[in-house]
């Protein structure tokens, strides 16, 4: 319980956005900068966040680009995600902690959804009874595809069963996180990443600060 009497409740925020666009840099950013207020905070990312979870993210991001079917993929993303909200981020939540997630449920509307077979209709059933929560605020990082992949290409990883796909892959996503944005616009705030590292991480704090008004310093 909190002082005022009402059960704490923490903030939960995705960042979004097609492979390389800074996603993983900004989030480690943000949380050093409200650790650094004093603020609690668990990092966490999709697939993967918990023990289960990090299994399943070795079975979706490794191997042959078609080693699942589409929707095989999709139940796998599902189960991850699952087991992440039960185990990591609902408890984070309750204890009134500010849960940060690179990726969350956009990105398999976007990647499932709409990239592997036309399935968004599944995507959103399946989230509907297995999943049932959207983050507060979710920062889609956009930027010039060409660009992000350099950068993904750039790090060398066995995670490649997506990054495979390459460029034609990135356009449609960009397009369909955009569109998503439109589609959420309360949640999902687009921030411009083709700028320096500060320059993102100064825009993404002037987002989440307004919503940090209802937390416990
Ligand atoms: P994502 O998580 O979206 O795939 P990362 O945060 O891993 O992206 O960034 C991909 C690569 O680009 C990393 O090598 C990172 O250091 C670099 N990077 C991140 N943000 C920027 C930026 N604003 N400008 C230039 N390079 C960046
Ligand atoms: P991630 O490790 O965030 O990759 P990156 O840092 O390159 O952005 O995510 C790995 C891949 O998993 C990424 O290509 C997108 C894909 N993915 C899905 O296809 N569906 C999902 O639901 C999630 C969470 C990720």
């Amino acid at each position: 319980m909190t002082t005022n009497g009402a059960a704490p409740h923490g903030l939960f925020i995705s960042f979004e956005g097609i492979d390389g666009s800074g996603k993983s840099t900004q989030a480690r950013r943000l949380a050093r900068t409200l650790r650094a207020q004093g603020r609690d905070v668990v990092l966490t990312r999709e697939p993967g966040g918990s023990t289960g979870a990090e299994e399943i993210r070795a079975l979706v991001l490794q191997g042959d680009p078609d080693r699942w079917s589409a929707e095989t993929e999709l139940l796998l993303f599902t189960a991850a995600r699952r087991d992440h909200l039960e185990r990591t981020i609902r408890p984070a939540l309750a204890a009134g902690q500010i849960v940060l997630c690179d990726r969350f449920a956009d990105s398999t509307r976007m990647y499932q959804g709409l990239s592997r077979g036309n399935l968004r209709t599944a995507v959103d059933v399946l989230h509907d009874l297995m999943i049932g929560q959207e983050p507060e605020l979710t920062l889609l990082i956009d930027m010039d595809p060409g660009a992000a992949l350099a950068r993904a290409k750039a790090r060398a990883t066995i995670e490649e069963r997506f990054e495979d796909f390459g460029q034609p892959l990135q356009d449609a996503m960009r397009a369909g996180f955009l569109a998503l944005a439109k589609e959420f616009p309360n949640r999902i705030r687009v921030i411009d990443g083709t700028r320096g590292e500060d320059d993102v991480a100064a825009d993404i704090l002037a987002a989440v600060v307004p919503r940090l008004t209802n937390l416990q310093p």
